[in-house]
């Protein structure tokens, strides 16, 4: 993507995420796009398009805009007063479409590219990054960090998956753990399993102080 248009498209992005308080910021989408642009060089995908859908992916989450999650109306304006091409304007509503993540509902994407930036998407829900965005997420719901007597709700349908209320500890075995399994390319694959072993070594440092069981290493 050229400077120009990167740099527009930046310009769209702050006007959409400036009022957001679901999690969907600016950086969250940069980190995406970045992280699909490594993913596509090294999987040998079209690069431009991978970053142009990452850096759309949330602009019509239901979430942050849902009156135009269905028609992807704000992704698609902006796309066509850029007059990108209506052949790669389909193409990256295609990605996005198959893009979220909603419990055991969740698809595999068609394209190539399209599992890139799921992969992309899903990468930035693990690892040291994926650790913060939790307790941010549990913070501004006024969850609990963590509860000993609630047990982890697995296998949620798309529905019981965003009306579900538990702490964030609980999150980490109800989504995030689940994510290194679920990555699409090796490249992802490979990013998964470090950032997974990170967080699966966070906990249990978390749980050994819970319990006040590691004071004196
Ligand atoms: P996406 O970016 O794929 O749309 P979500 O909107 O599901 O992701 O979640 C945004 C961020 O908030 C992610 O990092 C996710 O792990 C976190 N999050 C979502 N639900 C919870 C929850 N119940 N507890 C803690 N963190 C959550
Ligand atoms: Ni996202």
């Amino acid at each position: 993507m050229d400077d120009k248009l990167y740099n527009r498209t930046i310009e769209f992005l702050s006007e959409q995420f400036k009022n957001d308080s679901s999690g969907h910021d600016l950086d969250h989408t940069l980190r995406v796009s970045r992280m699909a642009v490594t993913i596509a060089e090294n999987e040998h995908a079209d690069v431009s398009r991978c970053e142009l859908a990452a850096l759309m992916h949330d602009v019509d989450d239901y979430k942050l805009s849902p009156d135009t999650e269905a028609e992807h109306r704000n992704a698609r304006s902006f796309m066509n007063r850029e007059n990108i091409p209506d052949e790669e304007i389909e193409a990256v509503i295609h990605i996005i479409e198959q893009v979220s993540f909603s419990g055991t509902d969740t698809q595999v994407p068609d394209t190539l590219e399209g599992k890139i930036v799921q992969d992309a998407d899903r990468l930035d829900a693990i690892g040291a990054i994926g650790i913060a965005r939790a307790f941010a997420y549990g913070g501004a719901h006024g969850r609990k960090l963590y509860d000993p007597k609630e047990i982890p709700e697995n296998h949620l349908s798309k529905a019981e998956y965003r009306n579900h209320v538990s702490t964030t500890v609980n999150h980490f075995h109800e989504k995030l753990f689940l994510l290194k399994n679920m990555m699409n390319t090796e490249t992802a694959k490979q990013i998964a399993i470090h950032r997974d072993e990170f967080m699966h070594a966070w906990l249990d440092e978390f749980l050994l102080e819970w319990d006040g069981r590691n004071q004196f290493r």
